[in-house]
């Protein structure tokens, strides 16, 4: 995404909704982040929360479950986190660092769902390589935090990093394929409700999604 692309208010401010993943303490529990009593609901992680509209409209429709934000991009980070603050949205936060390392912070089956939409960041083909690859390690890494029976979800336009991660997914038996659902906030006909959803749809671009529930395999953590 280019800078053109998001225009941070001058008085942006993320105090107590936006926190530098460095700057916190290992392990990682999200439920720190928020105020009391929230700390007993169950945890979601979004993936490259871009702007944070997903965390907006799903943390109103679902105000019962904390979610964390993960962007990498400062000025993402920081547009994110300040709508959130200026929303006063008690059970949603973003942490600005990298996704994996994120996910490695945190504490095994300690996540209720994963979600990752529109992972690439970069959608010109030779930036390929820039994405927030969904590789083995990566599905790895999600499979370690999620509880069990607890979804990732992924939705994606490119058709290329679709059967990409379909394949990663069927390496990994303990991640077993489930009926895709949108989440709650989504819109009829979406499958993720996100800013780059509603933006690729009216381009006409298809859109695809895919969704695993971590298995509980008895005896094998
Ligand atoms: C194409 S945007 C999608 C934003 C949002 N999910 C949506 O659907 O509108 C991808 C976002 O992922 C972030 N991102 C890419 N790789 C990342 C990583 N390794 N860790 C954290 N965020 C990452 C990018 O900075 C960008 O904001």
């Amino acid at each position: 995404m280019g800078r053109s692309h998001v225009r941070t208010r001058r008085d942006a401010d993320p105090a107590g909704y936006g926190f530098a993943l460095d700057e916190l303490e290992r392990p990682l529990d999200p439920r720190g982040l928020f105020g009391g009593e929230a700390r007993q609901a169950p945890v979601e992680v979004e993936i490259g929360s871009g702007k944070g509209s997903f965390l907006v409209a799903e943390s109103e429709v679902r105000p019962d479950t904390l979610f964390l934000g993960v962007e990498r991009a400062r000025r993402y980070w920081l547009y994110a986190a300040d709508r959130l603050r200026r929303r006063e949205r008690p059970n949603a936060r973003i942490v600005r660092g990298d996704a994996r390392d994120a996910l490695d912070a945190m504490p095994e089956g300690s996540v209720s769902g994963l979600h990752l939409y529109f992972p690439d960041p970069w959608p010109k083909r030779r930036h390929a390589h820039r994405r927030l690859l969904i590789q083995p390690e990566f599905l790895a890494a999600c499979e370690r935090v999620l509880a069990a029976g607890a979804p990732l979800r992924v939705v994606t336009d490119d058709p290329g990093y679709f059967d990409q991660i379909e394949a990663a997914l069927a390496a990994r038996p303990k991640l077993v394929r489930s009926r895709y659902e949108p989440p709650a906030s989504a819109n009829e006909g979406e499958l993720a409700g996100s800013n780059f959803e509603r933006k690729y749809r009216v381009e006409g671009r298809r859109i695809q999604a895919v969704a695993a529930v971590r298995a509980s395999v008895p005896g094998v953590s």
